[in-house]
């Protein structure tokens, strides 16, 4: 998959372009540097891409698109090619034989329709043949339905690649990215396949019927009509070009102001709560209210754009109209052609009049799929920096010991949060972080299962001595059970989020799934539902409270039985005697990191680990570090003399 991004974010053919503003900029040789890669791509953003780019563009769609591994498809392709090539022929003939009808009657004189006897029947069904078969139900029809399975196969490839590099895309890409914009940018999947499409079955037949006009005219009639038409023709095309790159210029603004509009919906859902909280409702619709003007400014300014644009093509093929008709009517008046050429003209011209008139909408349209296009390739050559490296291993696990070695690590590339970081998780013990908020607890956790690379320098991360960079991901993650400090859950049922612990097309025994259910106290719960363990619980799990949404996360990694546990505040709704029935069983005879919410939890923990602004401040047993009397012991003192005092000034506030 790698090399068809890079193939495609290669077949931009803007490097040469932005090479020299590289080099000049950062004075290093053009490269895969993750920085320059990322400028290279919002300098494509600001660039209004050329012919030959788009041409490069489409040419690499195309090749992408290909079904390369299907022979059926590749036939059918072939005959869709044929049908295209019959097709030119078809709509060349149809009104050279209305001309060869139409003289078949003036030889016979008056014509009482229809006569059988006379020779102008075979014309007569020649030329209504090749009307239908020109029509949209003719071969128009037969080619389309053919395409289906092309089509499909193009939307599908096209959809399925672009869904997987989402999900391979790092952590640091998902915290940035905008989810509506990117909604949007999956929306144009079908787009690439239109721009294809349109290119294909619509553009390319209607110039090769130009081409093929221009001949005919010239042959049948003289030289100067088939220039005309010619020139005509090429006048109309540079007008459409020119204008619908003003036109398409609109269009990218609107679709930026349609952005903003849809990110305002999608804040709103997503924080209704804290909208009513807040009484913001009026702020928000302000706020929407000026965002959709934004929008409907450029929105203006597109439709006028669009009506001047059909306008002057309009004038262009009018003025085609009148020349040649004065062309073959003196013809016909000096005697050089007959009355049914004529005929010939006016009809063979609105032929190419027709598809020519949307050759305009088309353009607009395959630019706009292009810009489409143009996102969806911008999205597929982010680069997905968390990869198994080529040589990569799979983690061989015995007893589940971690270890950070000397780890320092940056979000930023310039501030370091962890500074020389090193303890081990001892293998089926149990390792505590504390420390402010802040610190580095859950990024701890997130470079355990590789959300975020260490970069070379910046120390190891080991898995029973195995550095976790030089094993697969697939295997590190499955090794790994971690509960989040803020457990997100599925759109789906109870039952499909408990069993989520073992993704797979076969999913976990439904006895697995009671029994993790049982094991944090939820099973009871669950039961009472109207619908049980296929209870819906909503977006995100809106529908359980926190505590049962905590619970569902802990079943989760109960199911997948994980041989190191990571605890990220896991409990923190819930009170003690709740948290020890839910994590009793789950640490069991496991590897464990937890980050504790209260640090009463840490009795049975072998190691605590503090951290102080980016290093390890203390580290050693509950008990040692109790005695070192020092941050840790005066986190302990504060967080008891608050669970002595809570009673007390609780009395103080209601009495
Ligand atoms: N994706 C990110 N990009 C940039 N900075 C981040 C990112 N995630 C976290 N940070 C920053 O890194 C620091 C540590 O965050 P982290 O979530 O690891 O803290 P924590 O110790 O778990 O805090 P808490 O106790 O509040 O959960 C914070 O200052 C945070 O703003
Ligand atoms: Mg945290």
């Amino acid at each position: 998959m790698a090399e068809v991004i890079l193939a495609i974010a290669r077949g931009r053919n803007l490097k040469d372009r932005i090479k020299p503003w590289c080099c000049a900029k950062t004075g290093v040789n053009f490269c895969n540097d993750f920085r320059q890669r990322r400028r290279r791509l919002e300098l494509i953003d600001t660039l209004e891409p050329s012919w030959r780019e788009l041409f490069t563009r489409v040419t690499h769609l195309t090749l992408h698109l290909w079904p390369s591994q299907s022979p059926k498809l590749q036939s059918i392709s072939l005959l869709c090619l044929l049908i295209l090539i019959l097709g030119r022929i078809v709509n060349a003939l149809a009104p050279l034989t209305l001309g060869a009808l139409i003289t078949t009657f003036d030889n016979a004189g008056v014509v009482t329709f229809p006569s059988f006897g006379s020779n102008h029947l075979p014309y007569l069904i020649t030329y209504v043949f090749l009307h239908f078969l020109s029509s949209s139900g003719g071969l128009a029809a037969l080619r389309d339905t053919l395409c289906i399975p092309i089509m499909q196969h193009s939307d599908r490839s096209m959809s399925i690649l672009t869904f997987n590099h989402i999900l391979a895309l790092s952590l640091s890409w998902h915290t940035k990215r905008k989810t509506s914009e990117l909604l949007r940018i999956l929306d144009c999947v079908p787009a690439v396949n239109r721009a294809g499409e349109l290119i294909a079955f619509t553009a390319l037949p209607a110039l090769l019927d130009v081409a093929v006009a221009v001949v005919i005219f010239m042959i049948r009639f003289e030289l100067a009509l088939g220039v005309v038409v010619g020139v005509v023709m090429i006048g109309y095309i540079w007008v459409s070009v020119v204008l619908t790159r003003y036109h398409t210029g609109m269009r990218r603004q609107m679709d930026d102001r349609n952005v903003i509009t849809r990110e305002i919906h999608m804040d709103c859902l997503l924080n209704y709560e804290t909208v009513k909280y807040f009484g913001g409702e009026e702020y928000e619709g302000r706020r929407y209210a000026e965002a959709i003007g934004g929008y409907q400014t450029f929105e203006r300014g597109f439709i006028s754009a669009l009506n001047l644009l059909n306008l002057v093509q309009t004038l262009v093929i009018t003025f085609g109209l009148l020349v040649g008709s004065i062309i073959v009517a003196s013809r016909i008046e000096r005697g050089e052609s007959d009355t049914s050429d004529f005929v010939v003209f006016i009809v063979y011209y609105a032929q190419l009049y027709f598809p020519l008139s949307h050759l305009g909408g088309v353009h607009c349209a395959i630019n706009q799929s292009l810009i489409d296009a143009e996102k969806l390739l911008n999205l597929l050559a982010e680069p997905t920096d968390v990869v198994d490296a080529p040589d990569a291993k799979e983690l061989a696990v015995e007893n589940g010991e971690v270890e950070f070695e000397n780890v320092s690590f940056y979000y930023d590339g310039i501030t370091p949060l962890l500074k020389n970081v090193s303890f081990k998780v001892p293998p089926g013990g149990h390792l505590a972080l504390v420390g402010e908020p802040g610190a580095g607890k859950s990024t701890i956790l997130h470079l355990i299962c590789r959300l975020h690379d260490l970069q070379p320098g910046e120390g190891r991360i080991l898995v029973d001595g195995q550095d976790i960079r030089t094993v697969t991901l697939s295997t590190l993650r499955n090794a790994i059970g971690v509960v989040p400090q803020d457990p997100v859950l599925f759109n789906a049922s109870i039952g499909h989020n408990i069993a989520y612990g073992q993704p797979s097309m076969r999913p976990p025994q439904q006895s697995t799934i009671i029994d993790a259910a049982q094991a944090v106290q939820m099973h009871e719960r669950i039961m009472s539902f109207p619908e049980g363990y296929e209870t819906n619980i909503g977006e995100r799990g809106v529908r359980l409270s926190d505590r049962e949404k905590q619970r569902v996360a802990i079943a989760r990694v109960m199911v997948k039985n994980p041989r190191v546990l990571l605890l990220d505040e896991a409990t923190s709704a819930m009170d003690g005697a709740m948290e020890r029935a839910a994590l009793g069983r789950l640490v069991d005879g496991r590897s464990c990191l937890s980050v504790p919410y209260r640090l009463s939890t840490i009795r049975d923990t072998d190691v605590i680990v503090v951290l102080k602004e980016g290093r390890i401040a203390e580290q050693g047993s509950r008990k040692e570090l109790l005695e070192l009397d020092g941050l840790f012991a005066s986190m302990w003192a504060d967080q008891i003399n608050m669970a002595l005092r809570l009673p007390l000034i609780l009395y103080h506030w209601h009495s």
